[in-house]
């Protein structure tokens, strides 16, 4: 490499490669001419070393354990801020006057109805679907609900399915979550910020006044924080890749939910406390350390590992410290879910092959102890994930949209398999 170009011996030839300065973070080498100038691709799959975009949003420092949305640190804005203040600097780039957050909380909360035949959509899945299969549907479905936001040619089209998504995909949950348990479906309270409000439609009934628990509110508010945006992890790159053919927003979010919903990714909070279950107690860990150790087991240790994050990831730290304030507020003394994860940590974070392996704990290994305690079943975990990354895959795919030099998404591939060759008739196979 030299100066901003790097040069690339192939086949005989050079080429020369521009090399793009980012504001932190690692450079990148613009590779776009490559298969013009030499009639060969890159290969990388699963996209380690691969930048898909520029991007404004989220910076991850894995090897520091930093995480930045539009450049103020994830600790800071889990502090001092609240969720729809994250969502708006993650959609508009800047922290909100006073003037500008109260206009968007009252947007947001005037969007948070759905329309009513929604409800009757619901009927159609069997009361023991998993929410997630009814959040996939119910988002996708909100297309064939609101058609006078679904031009993205039209930025005030944009802007309010944006608003839509963000208020409304937090009442589909509560109503998946309320579908399953049988319970009757509770009507947004305009009254109630954006996170009570959530907790209201998931556990009030209409036999009783619910008080919201400020304490247990602030928690999810904070844990909503902390799942908003997260760069281009799997289920952002497919809202992306959805988005690029011009798909409407609320068919690219119903993308994301899907691949949010596998358990190497969003699904991880869920299949984390199933571990943590099977494992039962601390006298377990040394056999589950050895099974994720051992090459032949496929088992692995869910809620710990990350494909950016070579240190602990900062989202983990506020999450347990999160933990710790519920179950405190809930006389939640000792649990002995608690006690397994502590101790697994512990012995993880001592053992050389997790050492050099740099597998830290994530953000889905305690979230999952909190929302139990919270009265969340194990099957809304990845529901409550999506309720947080709605704005993140919005923010990405408005920033993509607007983006002039964008086009659709084609990767290429190695072909390995036959060559050309003539059909035979059956009766000569
Ligand atoms: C999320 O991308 C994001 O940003 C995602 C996310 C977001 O906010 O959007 O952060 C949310 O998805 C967090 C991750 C949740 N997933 C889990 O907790 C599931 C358990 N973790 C893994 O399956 C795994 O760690 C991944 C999927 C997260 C990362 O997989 P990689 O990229 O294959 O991991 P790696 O290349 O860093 O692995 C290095 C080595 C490998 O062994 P070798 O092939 O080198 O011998 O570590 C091993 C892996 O097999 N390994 C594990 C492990 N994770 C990786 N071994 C045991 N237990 C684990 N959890």
């Amino acid at each position: 490499m030299s100066g901003n170009t790097s040069q690339l011996q192939v086949g005989g030839k050079t080429v020369d490669m521009a090399i793009k300065e980012g504001s932190v973070g690692p450079a990148v080498i613009d590779i776009a001419k490559l298969y013009a100038q030499t009639g060969m691709f890159t290969y990388d799959p699963g996209f380690t070393s691969t930048a898909s975009c520029e991007s404004q949003i989220t910076y991850i420092d894995g090897d520091k354990g930093v995480l930045l949305y539009r450049g103020f640190p994830i600790e800071q804005l889990a502090e001092h801020g609240d969720f729809l203040e994250t969502c708006y600097l993650l959609l508009e780039g800047e922290l909100p006057t006073a003037a500008q957050k109260a206009d968007f909380d009252y947007r947001i909360t005037r969007h948070t109805m759905v329309h009513e035949q929604m409800a009757r959509f619901f009927q159609g899945f069997r009361r023991d679907a998993h929410p997630m299969a009814v959040m996939v549907g119910s988002i996708g479905a909100m297309s064939a609900f609101y058609h006078d936001s679904t031009d993205i040619s039209d930025p005030h089209q944009r802007m309010i399915a944006s608003m839509r998504m963000i208020a409304k995909v937090p009442t589909l949950a509560a109503m998946a979550f309320k579908y399953t348990v049988g319970q009757p479906f509770v009507y947004p309270l305009n009254s109630l910020d954006y996170t009570s409000n959530f907790l209201r439609m998931c556990f009030a009934v209409p036999a009783e006044e619910y008080k919201v628990n400020p304490v247990l509110s602030r928690a999810l508010d904070r844990i909503f924080i902390l799942h908003a945006d997260h760069e281009q992890n799997a289920s952002t790159s497919t809202v992306r890749l959805a988005g690029s053919s011009g798909a409407n927003p609320f068919a690219c979010i119903a993308a994301g939910t899907a691949c949010l919903w596998g358990p190497a990714h969003g699904g991880a909070n869920e299949a984390a406390l199933k571990m943590l279950e099977e494992i039962g107690s601390v006298d377990n860990i040394p056999k589950y350390i050895a099974k994720a150790k051992d090459k032949n087991d496929p088992f692995r240790l869910m809620g710990f590992g990350h494909r950016v994050y070579k240190n602990y990831d900062p989202r983990a730290k506020i999450m347990q410290k999160t933990t710790h304030e519920v179950l405190n507020e809930l006389g939640i003394k000792d649990d002995p879910l608690l006690d397994v994860a502590v101790e697994l940590e512990r012995i993880a974070l001592s053992d050389e092959y997790f050492i050099e392996k740099k597998l830290y704990p994530n953000i889905d290994f305690y979230s999952g102890i909190t929302l139990k305690a919270m009265g969340f079943p194990t099957s809304m975990f990845t529901v409550l994930f999506a309720v947080a990354r709605t704005v993140g895959w919005i923010a990405q795919w408005k920033e993509m949209i607007e983006d002039p030099s964008q086009k659709i998404g084609r990767p290429r591939q190695l072909y390995t398999g036959s060559p050309q060759r003539d059909y035979t008739p059956i009766g000569r196979r």
